[in-house]
């Protein structure tokens, strides 16, 4: 496992479109762990692919020690409105006030090929709906208002 530089705004590939993974093997095994090693050791919440440089639509959250890795997800429904404060480590030092659905419920393939289904509420669900933004090119600073300088202690990272 290792470290990957995070692309910050500015960077191109954030704006750009992920591509479906067509096979998943050693290279996507490799991907998965080092985002892993990433998020972790900037101590965030979630992270995709795009964010350090790859095109594909793989995504990570890491939240009360549950790790979620999500291969081609898409989002089969969402309800509810949340009102939620976020920042991106792509994104260093600002954060914004965004609407989210309170509740998604998502389909993706897991490292083994496998579907799954993933239902989250709040933080999750923002979670869910910040990476897989990232996924098609679009940042929180698109959909946030109120956007301000991070005082990193109250915010959650992804
Ligand atoms: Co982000």
């Amino acid at each position: 496992m290792a470290l990957r530089s995070i692309r910050t705004y500015g960077d191109e590939i954030l704006r750009k479109k992920a591509k479906d993974v067509k096979k998943i093997n050693e290279g996507t095994f490799k991907l998965l762990d080092d985002m892993l090693d990433t998020l972790r050791d900037r101590n965030g919440l979630g992270l995709a692919a795009p964010q350090v440089g790859v095109l594909r639509r793989i995504a990570i959250i890491e939240m009360e020690e549950n790790l979620y890795e999500m291969i081609n997800p898409k989002i089969v429904s969402e309800y509810g409105e949340q009102r939620r404060n976020e920042a991106c480590l792509s994104v260093p030092g600002k954060c914004g006030d965004l609407e989210r659905p309170a509740h998604v419920k998502v389909e993706a393939l897991d490292r083994n090929g496998v579907m799954y289904t993933l239902e989250g509420d709040d933080l999750l669900a923002a979670a869910i709906c910040h990476e897989l933004d990232h996924l098609d090119g679009v940042l929180f600073l698109d959909r946030a208002d109120n956007i301000r300088d991070n005082d990193a202690a109250t915010v959650e990272t992804d």
